[in-house]
């Protein structure tokens, strides 16, 4: 049976392309989707994509993927640092969770050197680009093969 992994991005993710490149790159979501998928599809996973920019959708995801997801990866971009809802939605859910983000938040200010949600995740990626959701994708499976 095929494993199935849940992406969420948080807000202004949508705008990546656009958005302060020389911090975030070149590449839109919806390119990382495609390498995310091409990625995933080589090993028979397949991907659950999502963004919004409302804290309350993300926690809605969270909750509404429950058990029906092998794996969640979530970049809650600026949420991260601030979201107590986010980290408890996080923690009722018991499958493998990795939170992201695509620049290295500890080598930029302060305030983002805080995660809220990264006690309720099994490990951290940051600081790869588009490599720390491929990075992300491998360590789901490696969490789930043991
Ligand atoms: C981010 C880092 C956050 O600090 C920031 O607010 C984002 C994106 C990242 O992917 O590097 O929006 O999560």
């Amino acid at each position: 049976m095929s494993i199935k992994i849940q992406i969420i991005n948080g807000p202004n993710l949508n705008l990546l392309g656009k958005r302060e490149p020389d911090i975030y790159g070149h590449l839109t979501l919806d390119q990382i989707k495609l390498e995310v998928e091409k990625h995933a599809s080589k090993k028979n996973i397949s991907i659950n994509f999502y963004q919004s920019n409302i804290e309350g959708e993300i926690v809605n995801k969270i909750q509404e993927i429950s058990d029906s997801m092998d794996g969640l990866i979530i970049n809650a971009a600026a949420f991260t640092h601030t979201s107590v809802a986010i980290l408890d939605a996080l923690s009722i859910i018991k499958i493998p969770k990795i939170e992201i983000h695509i620049s290295n938040i500890f080598a930029r200010e302060e305030f983002r050197h805080k995660s809220m949600i990264s006690k309720a995740v099994n490990g951290v990626i940051c600081g790869f680009g588009l490599n720390s959701y491929i990075l992300a994708v491998d360590a789901v499976e490696s969490i789930l093969k043991k």
